[in-house]
Formats: C-alpha cells, sequence, structure tokens
C-alpha cells in the first residue's frame, strides 16, 4: 500500500546523461539469478573487478549482504522474498540513475518479481543472467553447507528443496555455470556488455 501521499516528485538539476559523460560509460543493471550455489555471487563479482579495474563506476548488490543490513528484517517466506527483491529493484534503480554498473546477485527465484524490477528501469537498462546450474551440482559443491541442513529438515523453505526456483524464460544471457570455468563465465558477460553498448572490446 502506497503511504507516501502529498510528495511531490523534485527534478534533479545534474541528469544520469550527465553522469555517463562523468563516469565515461553507460549505466545498466545486470541482474544475476540462479539456485544458492550457482555461481551468481562469484561471477558477479568477477565482471565487477574486471569493469573496476578498467575504471568504471561498479556496485554489487550480494543477496547474503543485503540481508545482513537493509533486508535484516526479512526471512524466507514467499512474502518477504517478493518485498526483498522490490527493495533491491528500487536500489538498482537508484544506482543506474547515480550512473552507477550495478550488478545484483540474489536467487529472486520468482519471475513475476524479476520481471517487476525490470519494468522499473529505462527500457534495455536491465540485463537478466541466469546462472544455470542443475541443482545437484549446487548441492555436491554445498559450498555454504545449507543444502545438507535443507535436506535434514534444518531449512525449512530452501530454494530448490522446499521453495521453488522459477527459471527466467527470456534471458537477456543464459550463462551454463555449472559446466564454465570462471573465465569463461566471465567472456560471456563482457560479451553481452560489448553487444549492448555499454563497454567497448579491449584491443
Ligand atoms: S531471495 O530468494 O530472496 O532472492 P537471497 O538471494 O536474498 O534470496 O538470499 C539467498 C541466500 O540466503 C542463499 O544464498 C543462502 O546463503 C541464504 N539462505 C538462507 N535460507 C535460505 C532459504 N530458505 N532459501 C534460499 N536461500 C537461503
Amino acid at each position: 500500500m502506497k503511504r507516501s501521499a502529498n510528495t511531490v516528485w523534485h527534478h534533479p538539476i545534474v541528469t544520469r546523461d550527465d553522469r555517463d559523460v562523468l563516469h565515461g560509460h553507460k549505466s545498466v543493471v545486470l541482474w544475476f539469478t540462479g539456485l544458492s550455489g550457482s555461481g551468481k555471487s562469484t561471477l558477479a563479482h568477477a565482471v565487477e573487478e574486471y569493469l573496476h579495474k578498467r575504471g568504471a563506476s561498479t556496485f554489487v548488490l550480494d543477496g547474503d549482504n543485503v540481508r545482513h543490513g537493509l533486508c535484516s528484517d526479512l526471512g524466507f517466506s514467499d512474502k518477504d522474498r517478493v518485498e526483498n527483491i522490490r527493495r533491491v529493484g528500487e536500489i538498482a534503480k537508484l544506482l543506474i540513475e547515480a550512473g552507477v554498473i550495478t550488478l545484483t546477485a540474489f536467487i529472486s527465484p520468482f519471475k513475476a518479481d524479476r520481471d517487476v524490477a525490470r519494468r522499473l528501469m529505462p527500457h534495455g537498462d536491465f540485463l537478466e543472467i541466469y546462472c544455470e546450474c542443475p541443482i545437484e551440482k549446487c548441492e555436491q559443491r554445498d559450498v555454504k553447507g545449507l543444502y545438507k541442513k535443507a535436506r535434514a529438515g534444518e531449512i525449512p523453505f530452501f530454494t530448490g528443496i522446499g521453495s521453488p526456483y522459477e527459471a527466467p524464460e527470456r534471458p537477456e544471457l543464459v550463462v551454463k555455470t555449472g559446466e564454465l570455468t570462471l573465465d569463461e563465465s566471465l567472456e560471456k558477460v563482457l560479451n553481452l556488455l560489448i553487444k549492448k553498448g555499454i563497454i567497448v572490446p579491449d584491443i
């Protein structure tokens, strides 16, 4: 419910276009989605490192980290996940207004919520990247030991076990993180950024 009545939008003097000129690149949201342990955060941080070294203005919004602060009041019920992704979408929108290449790494299991985030951004500024990795592989890796706990019934509603994951139907990019090396995955994302005119190829 909207409770912010009697507010009036104030138009900024410095625009997003002005910031793009200052930064020397366009801003965009790279929305990484996939199961826990599918490699979203690892890939997002690798992309950020690459871009940062090239002098780009970047920021990663990472599921586990954001849940330590902004979203520490939220759990993993469907309702809380919807709110989690809603907040992340709004923050990402602010960050691209600020001229920052924004990388989000959240399971974001529900298609409808990802589509809400997509619609918040101007057309073309939301690039959905599906980190496709079979649950068996995520579970085998089990970097955080959470699948083991979920199977033991210690984590209810764990994505892929007690809660669904809706794979994207038409993402801008699918990265088979279960098969590719990190460098190969990185290259796929960078190629997307080149194709979309966000960065220019290295000579
Ligand atoms: S989302 O579903 O709301 O998008 P988010 O990406 O913020 O999830 O957080 C997922 C991370 O929280 C996982 O990588 C994992 O470390 C941790 N986690 C804790 N409980 C759960 C759960 N029930 N389901 C999925 N992830 C969980």
